[in-house]
């Protein structure tokens, strides 16, 4: 692509003048966003910049490996991997209220990240994937819940005394451009075209408290929901996907005995910015297939729901 090609070019030439010798830490989360901030920016300083890459312990299923081992051994990006998640877990317990598990959440993740900048022994740059409408949605007053929705690791979210000035080589972009950008970067297919994840990962979508054991539950079913979605050729015509691990036990049937178990929503959306979504129209053959296998292979569900809802007035995430 050439547009991008030039724009690659030119971006690297800008960071170069920006930065100059100084130490960049890059925060990355595993979304489309910061990771090709973080590739192209390493493109243009290498070993200045140093990623941060803090682990919540609630990312689906295998995503943490796929981010570390993408950087580390792909790109040869210097990454801290740091495993929070017994602290994440453990202060998120006890807690049920959507704000306040954000909130939560939200303070640890700057927390470590601040302890783990403060033992690389800190840096001149912050380095963040903010796009285009990050920039417009933080100063528009009509930005609704997107404005908080962010504020933990996209605009305006670090403290002030994290002073440190930013680069942003994404603040022209939008999300389509970002992933033409990171393709002409030569970055995996699994990273560039991956469905948006929330910063708050799997923990907005386990209502009620949060455990190490329902977030195990959870990964199992939403990957396989996700598996037989790309198996059927269809990840790349929705928005997102995923499973919600819902606070309800439900009786069911399975040989000759009864089962108590959890439920579980599916949830799937078309969307071109998040704003607004409708609900992806799979074929019932499709949902009771997933839901055979959800029921079938993962322990402690035994009932699974279609979530139809559009937004509005339902938002994408169940919290
Ligand atoms: P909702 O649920 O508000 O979500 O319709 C709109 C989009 O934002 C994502 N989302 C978040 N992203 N931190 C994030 O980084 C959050 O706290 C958060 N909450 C929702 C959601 O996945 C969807 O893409």
């Amino acid at each position: 692509d050439w547009t991008m090609a030039a724009f690659r070019a030119e971006a690297i030439a800008r960071i170069r003048a920006q930065v100059g010798t100084g130490k960049v830490i890059c925060g990355l989360s595993g979304g489309v966003d910061s990771s090709v901030a973080a590739v192209l920016i390493h493109e243009a300083i290498g070993d200045q910049l140093t990623c941060i890459y803090v682990d919540h312990g609630l990312m689906r299923g295998g995503e943490t490996e796929q981010v570390v081992s993408t950087f580390r051994d792909r790109f040869n990006i210097k990454l801290v991997h740091r495993d929070a998640s017994d602290l994440f877990l453990g202060q998120l317990a006890g807690t049920t209220d959507p704000e306040v598990k954000r909130k939560t959440i939200g303070r640890l993740f700057i927390e470590v990240f601040e302890e783990e900048q403060a033992k690389l022994g800190g840096a001149d740059f912050l380095a963040q994937g903010t796009l285009y409408p990050d920039v417009i949605e933080s100063v528009s007053a009509t930005g609704g819940p997107s404005v908080t929705i962010k504020s933990h690791h996209n605009v305006g979210g670090l403290p002030e005394h994290m002073r440190m000035q930013l680069v942003e080589p994404l603040r022209d972009l939008f999300k389509d451009e970002v992933r033409a950008l990171g393709r002409e970067l030569g970055m995996p297919e699994a990273i560039v075209g991956r469905h948006p994840f929330p910063g708050p990962g799997l923990a907005i979508r386990i209502p009620g408290e949060v455990t190490r054991e329902k977030v195990q539950i959870l990964q199992k079913a939403d990957a396989i929901f996700l598996g037989e979605i790309r198996s059927a050729g269809l990840y790349d015509a929705i928005w997102q996907a995923f499973a919600v691990l819902l606070p309800v036990r439900t009786v069911g049937v399975m040989g000759d005995g009864r089962t108590y178990d959890q439920a579980c929503a599916l949830r799937a959306v078309t969307s071109t910015d998040g704003m607004t979504a409708d609900v992806y129209p799979f074929e019932v053959a499709f949902l009771s297939r997933v839901a055979n296998r959800i029921v079938n292979e993962v322990r402690g569900i035994n009932r699974v729901a279609y979530d139809v809802t559009s937004k509005p007035p339902g938002t994408i995430e169940w919290e």
